[in-house]
This record gives C-alpha cells, structure tokens and sequence, in this order.
C-alpha cells in the first residue's frame, strides 16, 4: 500500500469525530475483555440494534467467563435462540473452558493466546486486543474495508484474503496508542457516514481531506466484491405435530446445520398431504386432524430451505420424540428461526 502518508493521518482525524459522535452502546461501557469478545462474537452478521437485547440478557445469565465454561448446553442455546450461527456460542463456550483450564481463569492479553482460542480468529483477535488491552491490532471486517477501499480508491475485491492482509499491513503501520478507541472510531465511520448499502454522506465524514474515493467522485461505487456463489436450494417438509396441548420436538445431530438445536420433525422434500400423513403414521403416531399448511423460506450461509409446513393433531404423544408445553417451549428449548417461522404462527391455526 503506497497511501500511508495520508492514512498517517486518519487517527487524528477519526478519533476527535469518534468521541464526539460515538453511540452509547452497552458494551462500550467497559473494556472487560469478556465483555468485548462476546460483543464482537454477537456482533458477526446481526445487526446492533438486535445484539443489544441479548448482550445483556446474556451477562445477566453468565456474568462469568467461569459460568460461561459450566454453563449447560441446552441453556446456552436458549440465550442464543434467533441470533444464528450457534457455532458462535459452542465454540465460545469452549473458549471459556480453555480460559478456566490453561490461563487460570484469567483471559489472555496477547494477541496469539486470544487467536489460538476456539472461533476467535483475526478480526475477533484484534478488536479484542485493540479494544480491552489498546494494543495496536486492526480489527478488519467487512465494514472497515468498505472504508478502506473507499479512503484508497481502490477497486480490488475486498472479499480476496490478499485485500484483507494488505489493509491489516497498512492499517497496523499508523495505530496510535488509542488503539481502542481507533478501533470503535473505524468501525463507527463504516457503520454510519461510510455505511453498507447506500450513497455515503460524504459531507460529515471527518476523513474526507484524505479520501481518494470522495476527490476522484468514486466513493459510491466502491467496494467492488466478487460475483457470489448461488446458494444450494434444499426443498423439506416440516411437521408441526400436537396433542393436547403438547408439541413434538426431536434433537438435531451433534454435528452439522444447526448442530445439537430442537427442531419440528421435517424430511427432504415437498410432501403432498397423503405423503404426509402416511410418513406421520410411520413415525408410529396417529393423524387426527390437518389444520393448516404453509409455505416459509430459511435462508442460511450456503443454503436455502424451502419449506412446507404441516400443521397436525395427533391421536397420542408416541413417536421416537420429545413433547413439549408451549411453556416448555418458550422458556428451555432453543428452537432456531427456520423452525421458529412455524411456531410463532400456530395462533393462526
Ligand atoms: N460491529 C462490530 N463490532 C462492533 C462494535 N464493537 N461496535 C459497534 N459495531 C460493531
């Protein structure tokens, strides 16, 4: 990168912008490394607004790096219910046992220690470090390179690993010793005047002195990513099953999409309504009534599910299930969005 003297000067140009303009966010009320690392774990692909609630409900259940190791797992999903990526809270949780069990309880404060812990990788580890211990460690996620290719008028694809490492390089070359604070200040700028999906207002961006990408009109333009893969449709058949008051769930495997979360019953495949009541039947239960069938779609990182759900009444709580009261339900099992869609709509039923 051959833009450091003018990227020299970002830090005192964004960090007096950033304390005047910074959101009050609840965990830029303290620099708990704890506190950090489960912001920016909940902060990877949900939005702020969503991750406020349940940061706090979160540190309310498990105010502890220690509790977090010893939490029980079904609990745990619970708190996490509608984030997603529930890799995200398992890999956390083993994280916190290494913390318990090979740093005394205390977490690390060097940049390897936090990247060799489970799910933290670079952009975790540097915000972290640059956040809780003001080391000089670019955090850099989609919203900083949008910045950066802006600031540099650069039209590489940002999505290329080498994009990533060139703009960690240039960046860590101008840290200064806020580096907390530079951190926050980058992120703030890509997530309001520099944000995603709009015309950046350029006009109260405190960096626009030094921006290639305003001076040469390309701001908006920019950043240019690569062509996206399509995502594999998967079409399923989703059965929400009821007797009397209780609803059957079954585990999903320990391993794979949305691994070790309950889910309603499904199978590949659109189902017409007799191939629907005849898999009920070999599932050892009983059809009573069809209530209702609908259509909802789920999308996840790489795939699409299509889904159909059918809403039944059971002669009798058999099967190879689990039955749940709807206060079951909402207070211990972590049911995921995709199945959640159906759950939240048998009112309408
Ligand atoms: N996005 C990722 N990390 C963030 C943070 N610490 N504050 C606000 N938005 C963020």
């Amino acid at each position: 990168m051959e833009h450091t003297e003018a990227l020299s000067r970002l830090p005192s140009l964004l960090l007096p912008w950033y304390s005047e303009n910074r959101r009050q966010l609840p965990w830029r009320e303290d620099r708990e490394p704890y506190h950090i690392w489960l912001s920016e774990i909940m902060l990877q692909q949900t939005r702020v607004e969503a991750v406020k609630g349940y940061y706090t409900r979160f540190l309310t259940a498990l105010p502890t790096v220690e509790a977090l190791a010893s939490c029980d797992d079904d609990a745990l999903h619970k708190l996490w219910e509608g984030l997603g990526y529930y890799s995200r809270v398992r890999n956390l949780k083993k994280a916190a046992k290494v913390v318990m069990e090979r740093h005394g309880g205390v977490f690390p404060r060097e940049y390897a220690s936090v990247l060799a812990l489970p799910g933290i990788g670079e952009y975790t580890a540097g915000a972290i470090c640059s956040i809780a211990f003001d080391l000089p460690t670019p955090a850099v996620d989609g919203n900083v390179l949008r910045v950066f290719s802006r600031l540099t008028d650069d039209p590489t694809p940002i999505d290329l690993p080498a994009t990533k490492k060139a703009v960690t390089q240039a960046l860590a070359a101008v840290y200064p010793k806020e580096a907390g604070a530079f951190t926050q200040a980058l992120m703030e700028l890509g997530a309001t005047a520099c944000g995603p999906n709009r015309k950046p207002a350029c006009e109260s961006c405190p960096c626009r002195e030094i921006c290639l990408g305003y001076a040469h009109g390309t701001a908006e333009a920019l950043p240019v990513k690569s062509p996206k893969k399509e995502k594999r449709q998967e079409d399923r058949t989703v059965f929400i099953l009821s007797c009397g008051g209780q609803y059957a769930l079954e585990k999903r495997p320990s391993s794979g999409l949305l691994a070790g979360l309950w889910q309603f019953p499904n199978v590949s495949g659109h189902l017409d309504t007799a191939q629907a009541l005849a898999r009920v039947e070999a599932m050892g239960l009983l059809p009573r009534e069809l209530s209702r069938e609908v259509a909802r779609k789920h999308i996840f990182t790489h795939i699409q599910w299509n889904m159909k759900g059918i809403y039944l009444e059971v002669a009798d709580t058999g099967g190879n299930f689990q039955w749940f009261t709807e206060e079951e339900i909402n207070t211990q099992a972590a049911l995921p969005t995709a199945f959640r869609l159906f759950w939240e709509e048998r009112e309408h039923v």
